[in-house]
């Protein structure tokens, strides 16, 4: 791949996710807040030194989804603060040198919303079609065979009008019908709104969920049992999801909104980053548009979806890398707050190389907050669940409660993230006394200070935040070695999988210095002929001599 050069705020920098319910209360209502958010910039922009948050939804909502069940685009739920207080937000985190990402979710609303409120109140009501509304059966079945992502059917009767509604997700949450012209003209200046106020991009909530089949046709069998995702999830995986969602005329509206976002972008690159949850590359890498004129980025979660394994890594990389269009920017995660954290995925030691791995890849790279201090998930017990996920599918491992515990800050009650005499909304991992911001800062080995080297690292290094990539060959299986370079900077990045050291070779660089390892102990120059990686160690290496 050719190194790129002049690259964008989205493309250089690393975003950082919070889940604002779990970030710091200063209310003391157990539940993290905007204020929260505004009290640790300073951390984000300084002490670990991230360049943009991604704030999961902040909008007022009856919560039965945690947010993303929306009653109202324009305004911010009395739980976080109000709008007085988010453009405050959003100013200081400028000030910080911070973007600003805001969550959008288009594909439903809140049953609660003045919009569905007033579409299901009769056949004749002008908002009626804003939804996806249709007659039963003959013998009053749902219209197709269509499932909720979240367990049962995708429709749920309504006695009064005698239609049923389509939820891709609870019944709670309606679908809105995006084949309605007036849902894009008012879904998009819900983003104008956003856009005036001054945040920089959208992150949109399940985006290729918004177009499904035109004639609502019945999903076929899944006659191979396979996973409708990368994880057993019951029911939803005995079909093929051909036409609930992922129809091609969501092109045209990504089209539409990347118009929009352009008219906006000529003091203020503006960026659009969609969660599309799909594992076919290039249907996947369809989404940046045929002439790279739609997602800025469709969110990337092909790191999730395979073994933890050096080779596996090495093959979608090459894999992204070979599908990409020279204008499409790739974008690494390793977690959210739908996904097991990754260091119970991997373990402790390899969440450093994972860690390493996300930072060095070429393209922008999302940070899920409490990884940089390698959170693991915490243990619910079922009277604490509040995930109607796990609530409505129990027994699958699906809850994703674990994931989204507080951050963990201090050793203090709560680990600092609410006050000592407050019950925090879920409970705080166990080990959060020796796991935390402050303690982590003081240790000169930790995965604090590892994450804040990398990002100081990647921040000077061009090839890293810029160059092109290159699989280095000829390395060991259970290793990951590869190229990040410029015209003028190269780096090797060598990742040990194992648990075992392992000898590279990496004598037709020349002469190498190590400017960085996962295990914190060690730089200068080294013998690039013959690199002893230790077990499960990272290290990334500035090539110094002519090749
Ligand atoms: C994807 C979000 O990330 C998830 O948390 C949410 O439950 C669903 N979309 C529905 O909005």
């Amino acid at each position: 791949m050719t190194p790129t050069q002049n690259t964008l705020w989205w493309q250089r920098g690393v975003i950082y996710q919070i889940y604002p319910r779990s970030f710091v209360d200063t209310n003391g209502d157990g539940i993290g807040d905007l204020p929260g958010v505004i009290e640790r910039l300073s951390y984000l922009s300084d002490t670990l030194g991230v360049d943009a948050i991604w704030l999961s939804p902040i909008y007022p909502s009856p919560m039965q989804d945690f947010g993303y069940d929306v009653a109202n685009y324009t305004d911010i739920d009395p739980l976080f603060g109000d709008l007085a207080t988010f453009d405050r937000l959003l100013v200081a985190a400028h000030q910080h040198g911070l973007k600003v990402i805001i969550d959008w979710v288009p594909n439903h609303t809140s049953d609660q919303h003045p919009w569905f409120r007033e579409s299901r109140s009769s056949h004749s009501s002008s908002r009626r079609d804003w939804y996806v509304w249709r007659d039963p059966k003959a013998d009053g079945a749902p219209p197709n065979n269509w499932l909720s992502f979240f367990g049962g059917p995708a429709w749920t009767w309504d006695a009064a009008t005698e239609q049923y509604y389509l939820h891709s997700f609870l019944s709670c949450m309606p679908d809105l019908n995006w084949r309605n012209p007036d849902v894009q003209s008012a879904m998009f200046d819900i983003v104008r709104f956003w856009l005036d106020r001054g945040v920089d991009g959208l992150r949109i909530d399940t985006a290729h969920y918004i177009m499904k089949d035109r004639d609502l046709r019945d999903n076929p069998p899944n006659p191979a049992q396979g996973y409708a995702m990368h994880r057993a999830m019951g029911d939803y995986d005995s079909q093929l999801h051909l036409y609930d969602k992922g129809d091609p005329d969501v092109h045209a509206i990504f089209r539409d909104l990347r118009r929009l976002l352009d008219d906006y972008s000529h003091e203020q690159p503006r960026m659009a980053i969609g969660e599309i949850h799909i594992y076919d590359w290039p249907t996947w890498a369809g989404y940046y548009g045929q002439h790279s004129d739609e997602l800025h980025m469709p969110y990337n979660f092909g790191l999730l979806n395979i073994p933890w394994e050096a080779q596996a890594v090495r093959r979608l990389v090459e894999t992204l890398e070979a599908t990409l269009a020279p204008n499409d920017w790739p974008n690494y995660v390793l977690g959210n707050h739908d996904e097991p954290r990754i260091a119970s995925r991997v373990g402790a030691a390899q969440a450093q190389v994972a860690l390493l791995l996300l930072l060095t890849l070429r393209g922008t790279p999302t940070l899920y907050y409490g990884d940089e201090l390698g959170m693991e998930n915490t243990p619910i017990a079922p009277d604490q669940v509040q995930d109607p996920w796990e609530r409505n599918v129990p027994g699958l491992g699906l809850g994703r409660d674990g994931e989204r515990t507080p951050m963990q800050w201090t050793n203090e009650p709560h680990a600092g993230f609410c006050p000592p005499d407050v019950a925090p909304w879920l409970p705080v991992a166990p080990y959060a006394a020796t796991m935390n911001v402050a303690r982590q800062l003081q240790e000169p080995h930790s995965m604090l200070s590892l994450t804040r080297q990398a990002l100081a690292l990647r921040r000077t290094s061009e090839a890293l935040g810029s160059g092109g990539y290159q699989t280095v060959a000829n390395t060991p299986d259970d290793c990951f070695v590869y190229l990040r370079d410029t015209a003028q900077e190269q780096m090797v990045i060598a990742l040990n999988f194992s648990n075992e050291a392992r000898d590279i070779d990496l004598s037709k660089f020349g002469a190498a210095m190590l400017a960085l390892s996962t295990y914190l102990d060690r730089s200068g120059s080294v013998d690039a002929a013959s690199l002893t990686l230790r077990p499960n160690e990272g290290c990334v290496l500035r090539i110094e001599a002519e090749r």
